[in-house]
């Protein structure tokens, strides 16, 4: 039987922090056993927010490729490649961008939100108002049955519905409609207990160093209401122990909540705690990542060859809609 298809991006807006690996690239790494799947760096997506550095697109695509292959995206299981590389996708964007409504566009939650959100980057481009439109076009151009992403995500891939429809109302059918893939994994908050993210400078890298960690886990939040080390904490809301539910044992989860609660233990000692099993999990990603960023030929070869593959796919699309427009 033929495995069904999963296509998702990244945009590499930046190194890829334990925000981006448990949200996200866990699941991939997951789905890559029992689908086929295609991976790609949404390069020319991130141009929505850092037009005004495009030398960073370049860095960081290379940073994430390497976050990739360092958490075990296997070239071997999946099809990895850049978006960028392949114009078809610039090319059914243009044609998809003739039938799509404008104000299907306004209306994108996410749109709406980020004019807002995103600090210091006038967002009232064009491209980015027709990002939905260069995101259908990922997905299209491979057929993709299902499309893994988080919740933010599936407004998106509505849209992406919405115009897969209004295409065949009009032509030939040739694309399919994709199931979107949510994954309910809560999000992992930064250091401060918002949102972890690159513009709150409250993230942990897969690019940090063991220092850089250890580090950070001393600066981290708690529970607010712990001000001195007699004061009783709380696990439940402390912003530290779902790190902890990640990366250390039962027994120490379990060592760690009474002695919380009554002040046996004190932030401190939870925290050192903390550092030894999060360094510990992430060991294997570290070292790996170590030996790839050693290897920037072959990080490039997996790339270019994924690129290929990919492509073959695309242009083959990509015919297919012109001839069912009978361009
Ligand atoms: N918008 C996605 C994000 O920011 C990235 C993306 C671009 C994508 N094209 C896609 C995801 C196609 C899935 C399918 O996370
Ligand atoms: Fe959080 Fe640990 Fe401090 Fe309790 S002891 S408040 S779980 S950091």
């Amino acid at each position: 039987m033929k495995r069904k298809r999963i296509l998702s991006g990244m945009q590499p807006s930046g190194p890829l922090h334990l925000g981006n690996y448990h949200g996200a690239l866990k699941n991939w790494l997951a789905l890559q056993e029992d689908y086929e799947c295609f991976y790609f760096i949404a390069d020319w997506h991130s141009l929505t927010t850092l037009y005004e550095n495009p030398q960073l697109v370049r860095k960081y695509s290379f940073e994430v490729a390497v976050d990739w292959l360092a958490s075990g995206l296997d070239p071997e299981k999946c099809t990895l490649f850049v978006q960028s590389r392949i114009p078809e996708h610039a090319e059914l964007h243009l044609i998809l961008s003739m039938i799509v409504p404008v104000p299907w566009l306004e209306r994108n939650p996410t749109y709406k939100e980020k004019q807002t959100e995103v600090k210091g980057v006038d967002m009232s481009s064009y491209g980015f108002l027709g990002y939905p439109v260069l995101q259908t076009a990922d997905i299209v151009l491979y057929k993709a049955d299902l499309v893994p992403v988080g919740i933010d995500q599936a407004p998106h891939l509505e849209i992406s519905r919405e115009i897969i429809r209004r295409f065949h109302s009009f032509y030939k059918k040739v694309f399919i409609e994709p199931e979107a893939k949510i994954s309910d994994i809560p999000k992992l908050n930064g250091l401060d207990g918002r949102k972890m993210s690159k513009s709150y400078s409250n993230a942990i890298y897969l690019s940090d160093t063991e220092k850089d960690i250890a580090q950070k886990i001393q600066s981290m939040f708690t529970d607010p209401a712990r001000l001195r080390r007699t004061d009783p904490g709380d696990p439940d809301v402390c912003n530290l122990f779902p790190f902890h539910k990640i990366y250390s044992s039962r027994e120490t989860q379990e060592e760690i909540i009474p002695a919380c609660r009554t002040a046996q233990i004190g932030c401190g000692d939870c925290k050192k705690k903390l550092t030894q099993s999060m360094l510990a999990g992430m060991a294997p990603i570290l070292e790996r990542r170590q030996e790839f960023v050693a290897k920037p030929r072959e990080v490039e070869e997996i790339l270019a060859a994924g690129t290929k593959k990919a492509q073959a796919i695309a242009r083959a699309t990509l015919q297919q809609t012109k001839d069912a427009m009978k361009l």
